[in-house]
């Protein structure tokens, strides 16, 4: 079998055969395939998709490609809850003290930011003395402790995809959905979960710009669950602006930990008890959607999630404290406001430029080797639907150093945009999508 073969045949429309995305995909991670061979297959794929056997296949030697994780023994139901990415995206932080309440139990890899999407990584490493599990076996005995473990992404756990992404990073084809697709859920089939439950970002600060090619991921993913023996839903959600108020990561750790007070803002509220509901039918434990959002809403009022979390912060190294006393987190040493222009509604608040902006401050990363500031940010004020004055405070930016101040500002200004008419407030959940 030659490798330019395949490309041709993936480049002029044909199917390929089980045995050549083995042999094509296999000779890659061996390093006998050239990264310029694999750049132009990608491309091939880019324009021509993958046929569902492609991609199963695809999936199937993504998986393999290193070690996986099985939890022996472990009696409850597993949950691996994935967020595509998005900006203000702290679910994870506050589902973690969740669900263990219900009796998930929940098992996931978690990522680093980059470019103007934060990373839940970077985020509960905001919270001094966090460490993650480091191996698969930490990951196991995180489980065993808690009853649900997270583990920031390794080399060792689907490392295929790992190559293939950073070549994706340079080549213009992350934005495909097989692609997309096989990269998330390889790393989810790797895992020992009992069911995978997606939050499908919708809107201009996440991949997928629209609800059609939403939808389309979201078939994909789950026809790769359903043939490879995964439970999946996804619940598409709005990321047509940022989700919550806090942008940045030790701000997005506190809005999470408000949420888990029951103080929490409505949408990032409504998405947690969304997602608490789906985990709980997918466990089976109860048969409508509104049950379980109101058995989360109980649950918060209870006080038990909080209390899970600060085990979890023990667990992993963190001073619980910081749950009552925030200051024991990193934070700026300055604040100013974005001021509005005008009198209005807000009609626009563009979650890809308040991402860049939060990391033009320095809480994301432009490359993977950057450093971040945990304690910086923006904190928005106003969100789409809201009346505002002119002169009112839409956001603070929050900033230590400040060499990119203006330019923040700035693109945080034009993140806004407004209208003399009343705005509706946007729905947070857009749909739910069983397989
Ligand atoms: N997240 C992933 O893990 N992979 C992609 O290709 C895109 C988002």
């Amino acid at each position: 079998m030659r490798a330019s073969e395949i490309i041709e045949k993936k480049r002029d429309g044909s199917v390929l055969s089980g045995e050549e995305i083995r042999f094509f995909l296999t000779e890659y991670l061996s390093g006998a395939i050239p990264d310029y061979q694999m750049s132009a297959f990608l491309m091939a794929v880019y324009f021509r998709g993958m046929s569902e056997g492609e991609l199963l296949t695809f999936t199937e030697v993504m998986r393999d490609s290193g070690e996986t994780v099985d939890i022996p023994g472990h009696s409850g139901f597993l949950l691996d809850k994935h967020s595509t990415g998005g900006v203000g995206d702290k679910t994870t932080i506050a589902l973690t003290g969740i669900y263990g309440c219900f009796g998930i139990g929940e098992i996931k890899l978690s990522g680093r930011g980059l470019g103007h999407t934060g990373g839940t990584v970077d985020k509960f490493e905001a919270i001094p003395g966090f460490h993650f599990p480091e191996d698969k076996k930490e990951l196991i005995a995180m489980v065993e402790a808690l009853g649900g473990g997270i583990m920031g992404s390794t080399d060792k756990i689907v490392p295929l995809d790992k190559k293939i992404y950073a070549l994706r990073d340079v080549t213009g084809t992350v934005n495909s959905i097989p692609l997309i697709a096989s990269s998330i859920m390889s790393k989810k089939l790797a895992l020992g979960s009992d069911g995978i439950l997606l939050d499908v970002k919708v809107g201009s600060g996440a991949f997928m710009k629209d609800l059609p090619s939403a939808r389309e991921l979201s078939r994909v993913m789950a026809t790769i669950g359903a043939k490879l023996g995964r439970k999946t839903v996804s619940v598409l959600s709005d990321m047509e602006q940022p989700l919550g108020l806090a942008v940045g990561n030790a701000n997005e750790v506190m809005e999470a930990m408000d949420t888990l007070k029951g103080k929490g803002p409505a949408d990032f509220t409504e998405l947690v008890a969304t997602l608490v509901a789906a985990g709980l039918m997918m466990a089976g434990k109860t048969k409508g959607m509104e049950e379980g959002k109101r058995l989360c809403d109980d649950m918060i009022r209870s006080g038990k999630p909080l209390a899970r979390f600060r085990e979890f912060l023990a667990y992993a190294g963190a001073d619980p404290a910081v749950v009552d006393d925030y200051a024991l987190l990193p934070g700026p040493s300055r604040e100013t406001a974005c001021l509005s222009p005008t009198d209005g509604w807000v009609a626009r608040l563009d979650a890809g430029s308040v991402g860049r902006a939060a990391m033009l401050l320095g809480a994301g990363r432009t490359k993977k080797e950057d450093d971040i500031d945990p304690g910086v940010g923006i904190l928005l004020r106003k969100k789409i639907g809201d009346p505002v004055r002119k002169g009112e405070p839409l956001a603070i930016l929050q900033y230590n150093g400040g060499e990119n101040l203006e330019a923040a500002r700035d693109l945080l200004g034009r993140a806004f945009g407004f209208s003399g008419d009343v705005v509706p407030r946007r729905n947070v959940i857009l749909e739910i999508l069983t397989s």
